[in-house]
């Protein structure tokens, strides 16, 4: 009787402690690695910082920050070609792409976006001399420089015989137009604007006409990985009550969020 009594409690301690073992394993793992793919040429989005390998900007910052609101170890940035991020999106290479990337319908048929983070629109900028390009309508005809795979690119070729040319940087785009290879860069506003007031006395650009459109930036997930874009956007909100938004916003544009 005695032995069945000890044998009986210890079968209950053994499957307790089991239990125990199993609730523990049941629990959420620490995530590891979010991988982040960007084209970082776009300042105040994302950019090289000065004399370092690593990668700045509003855009880098607010994954960094919302990598770290949904529980991951490490936040990984990989520098790559604007119109090579949804290519990496839907081969698993990259888990989001952040890149000051506009929500289009277009893109929306191959990737899901987070709920807007930004708003922004494009603008026209000539050489600082120019005085016959004022608005769109003057761009008829004329030689544009663009970022390849962008907004801006679509919005060129709408214009009536533009000559367009396709750069793989705004950075890139800008170049030719100091060069006075082109006639006009039409590039996001935002970016077009840190790039004129970084250039100070030495500027060579500005930008002329009303702003062409108006759009928001989203953060793009793989289309079957539709719990990633839930998480991003709980982040997101919670990154947005918690005031981190508005101070990284206020700190890369001096303004508080439109
Ligand atoms: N907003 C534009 C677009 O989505 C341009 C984005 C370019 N971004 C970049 N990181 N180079 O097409």
């Amino acid at each position: 009787m005695k032995k069945f009594v000890l044998f009986v409690v210890s079968v209950l301690l053994v499957s307790l402690c089991l239990g125990c073992g199993s609730t523990k394993k049941e629990a959420a793992p620490a995530k590891k690695e979010l991988i982040v793919g960007t084209e970082p040429a776009f300042a105040p989005f994302e950019f090289q910082k000065a004399g370092s390998s690593e990668f700045t900007g509003f855009d880098i910052e607010l994954i960094q920050a919302m990598a770290k609101k949904m529980g991951y170890e490490k936040c990984t940035i990989r520098n790559m070609g604007f119109d090579a991020l949804i290519p990496a999106l839907e081969a698993k290479n990259i888990d989001v792409a952040i890149a000051g990337m506009t929500i289009t319908e277009d893109r929306k048929k191959k990737v899901n976006f987070s709920k807007p983070y930004y708003k922004s629109g494009l603008s026209i900028v000539v050489d600082k001399n120019n005085t016959t390009i004022k608005d769109v309508k003057d761009l008829v005809g004329k030689k544009i420089a663009v970022q390849i795979g962008t907004t801006g690119a679509i919005e060129a070729a709408k214009i009536k015989d533009a000559v367009i040319t396709s750069f793989n940087t705004n950075n890139e785009a800008c170049l030719e137009l100091k060069n006075k290879a082109v006639d006009a860069v039409i590039g996001d506003k935002p970016v077009e604007e840190y790039f004129l007031q970084q250039s100070g006395k030495n500027v060579y650009a500005k930008i002329v006409g009303k702003t062409l459109t108006s759009e928001d930036y989203g953060i793009a997930t793989a289309k079957k990985n539709a719990a990633l874009a839930k998480e991003l956007d709980k982040a997101l909100e919670a990154l947005q009550k918690d005031g981190t938004y508005d101070t990284l916003y206020k700190k890369w544009f001096g303004t508080t969020a439109k």
